[in-house]
């Protein structure tokens, strides 16, 4: 924005100046010119003309000679007027003659005094622009002198400052290319403004996508040194039961809490299998009916009723058996658990386009929308003893092998999960 602000000002500063220049360089021309006519007139004008003239007027030869001489040097200069003006500001000749302003005050005393003033005390001068007629004009005064040296009158000459019009207009043609310069900058800043946000959020994100990596690898040393002593610790349980009928109890608790930690173990390990080799292949339909296989006697104890529909012989897709079952426990997992006393699953095989699709839908109370929103980050998790890593893992896992899983929801209604992959062409 700063840089913005400055190239803004550099260009008005820059227009102001060349301004500047060019009007003070057209100004000194025209000052010029028009003092060299009024000099040349003044050193045609014997001073004693003057006293002729004021004294006798029209009547005198000399008003007849300086009218001829200021006449024709206003047709051979081209220039608006010339007068002779006497030391008590009094017009003696005037070269349009016919307005009659012989012996009346000069207009240019009002219009152009202080030049007049400095002309009257000697000193050659150009009056600063006046309007008359509807037309900004400028006068030059040229001193006639006595011997003496002391000014008796001065020889004015008026021109039309054309050069003024010439320069509004390039005032004007600046100004607009000034602002159309702002306009420019103004929006160039913007954007940017707008390409450093996104840079901005972009870095950002990279460092979650670091971060999360990061994570990845501690959890997943983490995870391998617990796994190890874990073992140990269920198979001692194990010949403890074995050995001593009394400990029986005790080491099946210590059994069944080891499984149940070495499954957590398991599966913050998988969080962290980034960049792992691709299996083969494997065929959703055996999976599906290899994990449900595995939970039949959960979906028993649970009181929970499945259906299915659909049902397909052959699936192949790219990803392998285990990472399917995978992905199918985690959401079977997820719907039993949303249904705490019971109810369906149901189950839904089928392909459309090339897809082999498999959805999983529960009864239970569904996920609020703002939840929804945030349900598949890692480690989102809305129940006490959940990781939250569940569908972070099945979706990237599915996703890996260019299968997307959608979760659609109605709260009081249930969920349904969607896994969809592509069929694997042999
Ligand atoms: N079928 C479902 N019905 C209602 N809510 C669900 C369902 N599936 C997922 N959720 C919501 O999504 C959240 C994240 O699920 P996810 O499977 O990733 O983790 P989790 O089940 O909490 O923990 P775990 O790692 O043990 O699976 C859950 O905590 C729950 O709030
Ligand atoms: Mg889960």
């Amino acid at each position: 924005m700063l840089f913005a602000v400055l190239a803004v000002l550099v260009t008005a500063v820059s227009a102001w100046v060349a301004y500047g220049r060019v009007r003070s360089a057209l100004e000194s021309e025209f000052e010029r010119r028009l003092a060299r006519v009024a000099a040349t007139a003044a050193s045609q004008i014997e001073p004693e003309l003057i006293h002729e003239v004021r004294a006798r007027g029209e009547e005198s030869a000399g008003y007849l000679s300086v009218q001829v001489q200021l006449v024709t040097l206003r047709s051979a200069t081209g220039v608006d007027d010339a007068s002779l003006i006497d030391s008590t500001r009094a017009t003696l000749v005037d070269a349009r003659s016919s307005e009659g302003v012989e012996g009346l005050a000069s207009s240019l005393d009002s219009l152009a005094g202080p030049a007049l003033t400095r002309a009257l005390g000697g000193i050659p001068a150009v009056s600063e622009p006046f309007r008359r007629g509807g037309r900004a004009l400028r006068a030059s005064f040229a001193p006639i002198r006595s011997p003496g040296g002391a000014a008796l009158g001065a020889v004015a000459v008026e021109a039309e400052a054309a050069y003024l019009p010439v320069l509004d207009a390039l005032g004007r043609t600046l100004t607009a290319i000034g602002l159309v310069t702002a306009v420019a900058i103004a929006v160039l800043a913007v954007l940017i403004v707008r390409a450093a946000t996104s840079a901005a959020t972009l870095e950002r994100r990279l460092s979650r996508a670091e971060n999360l990596a990061a994570m990845g690898r501690l959890t997943a040393t983490l995870a391998h040194e617990i796994k190890n002593p874990l073992a140990i610790i269920r198979g001692s349980a194990e010949r403890l039961r074995m050995l001593d009928p009394e400990a029986q109890r005790m080491a099946t608790f210590v059994i069944e809490e080891a499984d149940r930690l070495s499954k957590t173990v398991a599966r913050y390990l998988q969080f962290a299998r980034v960049g792992e080799e691709p299996r083969q292949g494997g065929d959703a339909a055996t999976a599906l009916q290899a994990t449900l296989d595995l939970l039949e006697g959960e979906l028993g104890a649970r009181g929970v009723m499945l259906e299915r529909a659909g049902g397909l012989t052959a699936a192949p897709v790219g990803l392998d058996n285990e990472s399917l079952k995978q992905v199918y426990l985690n959401l079977i997992l997820n719907a039993l658990e949303a249904m705490p006393a019971g109810g369906r699953l149901r189950i839904g095989e089928a392909e459309r386009h090339g897809r082999i699709e498999v959805s999983i839908a529960d009864e239970g109370a569904g996920i609020p929308p703002d939840v929804l929103r945030r349900v598949g980050s890692p480690f989102y998790t809305t129940k006490a003893q959940g990781s939250g890593l569940g569908l972070f893992l099945a979706r990237r896992l599915v996703r890996a092998s260019g299968g997307d899983l959608h979760i659609q929801s109605l709260e009081g209604r249930g969920t349904t999960c969607t896994v969809r992959l592509p069929r694997r062409r042999a």
